[in-house]
């Protein structure tokens, strides 16, 4: 007869490790499932290896999801500060970059020894390298058919992620085991992902690779104020990530680049000053040169200063304040941070992360649909959601 845990996770990511390490800890006996031979890969690879492990402004407002009020109490009930008591509990040293993103000074890997401390504080028992073939309900609760013999649980949380980076492992399971029980799941796509633009366009941008430069970066009514990049495939750095979530195939975005520089009032002061000088010159002197000369070609400004107008200079101005871009599409999930949507909210108890038609089958982390801003906001949610699983299962 095979033992029958309280509580079996699937997954030892963020949000899997956080639930176990919390359910143990309140005196369950948990099981951590997972296919690959290490727990939290994301975690060792995130924030280029210091792992942006959370953001002091973290709030529902950072969120994208069906319902914009799901996280709501997941959040306020573990929030950054109560993640960071546990950081510093473990000596980890961390520092602020911007915008409230918290580092780790030294190395990804001191929260995963973090939250296999805490496990093993919790009594967990973590298997690794397991593939699960079935899920189906038991009398006691849930049977897990596994590469390695059957599991049986009076919980089952499902915390094995979204879809973005498939070559570390990532796949489709919570949504088929969503499917399997009824429950619904939103369209999934990718976010926070680089965006892409049409071979025509590309060429004509070509010069620009690896260019960065301060940008604002709208879509509609939303705008993000941090670094762009042109790369040899379209738009990247921060400020396209975070627009990117919002995006969709067939919109525009509109690119402000040096938004603080007032361009108009800076040519017009030059060509005061000295007048033979070119356009391309001046706003070198504020953005890459290789943009500066970009923009003067593609407007085609071959004279000095002294011979343009006011209506030619404004028109410099408008285009950098407001260049209007197509993307063609995203490079998709294998660059991708984070899978937008997934387990419809509307079936789970916002309080519990348990499916409201299922007593005993939970959803955490990722696979949920909630999704964060970049900026440590996604592993908040994987603690959060971990936390709230785990205090009630
Ligand atoms: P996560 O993906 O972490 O864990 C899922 C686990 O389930 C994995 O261990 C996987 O092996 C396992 N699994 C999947 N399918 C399975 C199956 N069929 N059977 C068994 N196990 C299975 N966020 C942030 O806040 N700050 C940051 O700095 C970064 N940086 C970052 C960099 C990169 C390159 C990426 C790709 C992503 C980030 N993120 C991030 C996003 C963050 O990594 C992500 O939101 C969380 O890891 C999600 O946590 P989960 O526990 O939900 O899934």
């Amino acid at each position: 007869m095979a033992r029958i845990f309280d509580v079996a996770i699937v997954g030892a990511g963020a949000a899997g490790m956080m639930c176990a390490l919390t359910a143990g800890q309140r005196g369950s006996s948990v099981v951590l499932i997972d296919h690959a031979k290490a727990p939290g890969e994301k975690i060792r690879i995130s924030g280029g290896g210091r792992c942006n492990f959370t953001n002091i402004h973290a709030g529902p407002k950072n969120y994208l999801s069906a319902n914009p009020h799901f996280m709501k109490s997941a959040l306020a009930r573990f929030t950054a500060a109560d993640f960071l008591a546990m950081v510093d509990r473990h000596r980890i040293a961390w520092h602020e970059k911007t915008l409230g993103q918290l580092f780790c000074d030294d190395s990804a890997k001191d929260i995963i020894r973090m939250l296999l401390d805490e496990m093993r504080t919790g009594g967990v028992e973590l298997r690794l390298g397991i593939d699960v073939a079935a899920i189906e309900k038991a009398e006691a609760g849930f049977r897990i058919e596994t590469s390695e013999g059957q599991i049986e649980a009076r919980a089952l949380v499902i915390a094995t992620g979204g879809k973005s980076i498939p070559k570390m492992g990532a796949t489709g399971f919570a949504y088929k085991v969503a499917e399997q029980f009824g429950l619904a799941v939103t369209e999934t796509r990718p976010g926070l992902v680089p965006l892409t633009l049409e071979p025509g366009q590309l060429t004509e941008l070509t010069p620009l690779a690896g260019v960065a430069v301060d940008a604002e970066v709208r879509h509609g009514k939303t705008a993000f104020r941090e670094a762009l990049l042109f790369t040899h495939r379209g738009l990247s750095g921060p400020a396209i990530l975070q627009i990117s979530s919002y995006w969709r195939e067939g919109d525009a975005i509109t690119l402000s680049l040096e938004p603080d520089v007032d361009f108009s009032a800076v040519l017009k002061a030059a060509r005061r000053e000295n007048g033979r000088q070119a356009v391309q010159t001046v706003l070198a002197q504020h953005l890459p040169k290789r943009l500066a000369q970009y923009v003067t070609e593609r407007l085609r400004i071959e004279k000095p200063l002294a011979d343009l107008s006011d209506k030619v200079l404004d028109t410099v101005a408008s285009f950098l304040h407001g260049w209007v871009v197509k993307p063609a599409g995203s490079e998709g999930y294998r660059t991708a941070e984070v899978t937008l949507g997934g387990i419809d909210v509307a079936g789970l108890d916002s309080k519990t992360m348990q499916a409201k038609t299922v007593p005993g089958l939970y959803f955490i982390g990722e696979c949920v649909d909630v999704t964060g801003w970049l900026g440590g906001y996604n592993f908040q949610w994987a603690w959060a959601s971990g936390r709230a699983a785990g205090e009630s299962v």
